[in-house]
């Protein structure tokens, strides 16, 4: 009963803080596995771009170090690294002056041959996620491996997952025989959201009043279940000879009313009940 009405309110808040815009990293090239050497440019976006956004990172070496502070060159949100290393591999994240965060990148750094292009963001479950396992210059035939485990070999470098589960978030790296292993990429595979929110679909009208008052009279119509069972118990108590057994009545109303007729008492649980709704 008061759990529809608590779900209700939750959607109602999922939707409205589905309003508020986060910012975004966006990173180029579009993967978290890089060559050492390769330029890369990383830029905060905003729609309402207000606030200052910082590009920032932990390392092994630093943490919550934004850019320009000894790694990087900072123009505004933007911040490129002309020739990275293996020791900028970590977490980097956008970082507001007011010190609100964005959702974060894993970026890793190699010194060998062989990266696995995996996707920066967590993958909604059901998508379609294409893993690549590439040389600086060419896709040859690789080898997969999930969590240590071995999955199969594609002679084309690329592995596809279709209709990613929950199940399938992990740890993968590759393998190409003549060049070498690349580092491995930690997958995260986020929940499938209730309400039909994804970016494709066209975002869902607010929550009409109707629906609320649906919700709750919906709720008042569980209780009658509830209602017939009292008004059941109350009349076998009232026929029953006083004794051992105390009138449920007598528990719930002054002894004055335990008398009155069950249309009275009938009308006295729903206002009771009216009054509990009113939250
Ligand atoms: C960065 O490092 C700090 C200190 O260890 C930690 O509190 C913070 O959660 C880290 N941030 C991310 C995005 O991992
Ligand atoms: C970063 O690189 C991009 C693309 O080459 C360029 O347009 C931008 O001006 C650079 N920004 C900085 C801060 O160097
Ligand atoms: C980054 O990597 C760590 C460890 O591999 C993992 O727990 C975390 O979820 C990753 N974060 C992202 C944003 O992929």
């Amino acid at each position: 009963m008061e759990e529809s009405c608590l779900l209700w309110l939750l959607v109602v808040t999922s939707l409205l803080s589905g309003c508020t815009h986060q910012a975004s990293l966006k990173i180029s090239p579009h993967r978290s596995q890089l060559f050492v050497g390769e330029f890369v440019s990383l830029r905060c976006e905003e729609d309402d771009s207000s606030d200052g956004l910082t590009v920032t990172r932990n390392t092994s070496k630093d943490t919550r170090s934004p850019c320009g502070a000894g790694w990087g060159t900072k123009d505004g949100s933007d911040c490129n690294i002309s020739f990275i290393f293996p020791s900028d591999s970590g977490v980097y994240w956008c970082e507001s002056t007011g010190g609100a965060a964005s959702s974060s990148i894993n970026i890793t750094v190699t010194g060998g041959a062989v990266i696995l292009q995996s996707p920066v963001l967590p993958v909604m479950e059901g998508d379609d996620v294409t893993l690549t396992c590439t040389t600086e210059t060419s896709n040859l035939s690789a080898d997969f491996y999930k969590d240590g485990s071995f999955i199969r070999t594609e002679p084309t470098g690329h592995m596809t997952i279709h209709h990613v589960s929950r199940s399938d978030e992990g740890l993968y790296k590759c393998n190409i025989i003549s060049d070498g292993e690349s580092p491995p990429s930690w997958i995260t595979v986020t929940e499938k959201p209730a309400s039909p929110s994804s970016p494709s679909a066209p975002s869902p009208p607010p929550v009409p009043v109707w629906s609320m008052v649906l919700a709750i009279l919906s709720s008042l119509f569980s209780l009658v279940p509830l209602v017939l069972l009292v008004l059941e118990v109350r009349r076998l108590t009232n026929r029953k000879p006083k004794g051992i057994y105390l009138p449920v009545s007598m528990e719930m109303a002054p002894p004055t009313q335990a008398e009155q007729g069950l249309a009275d008492e009938y009308d006295d649980v729903m206002a009771a009940v009216t009054t509990e709704h009113h939250l």
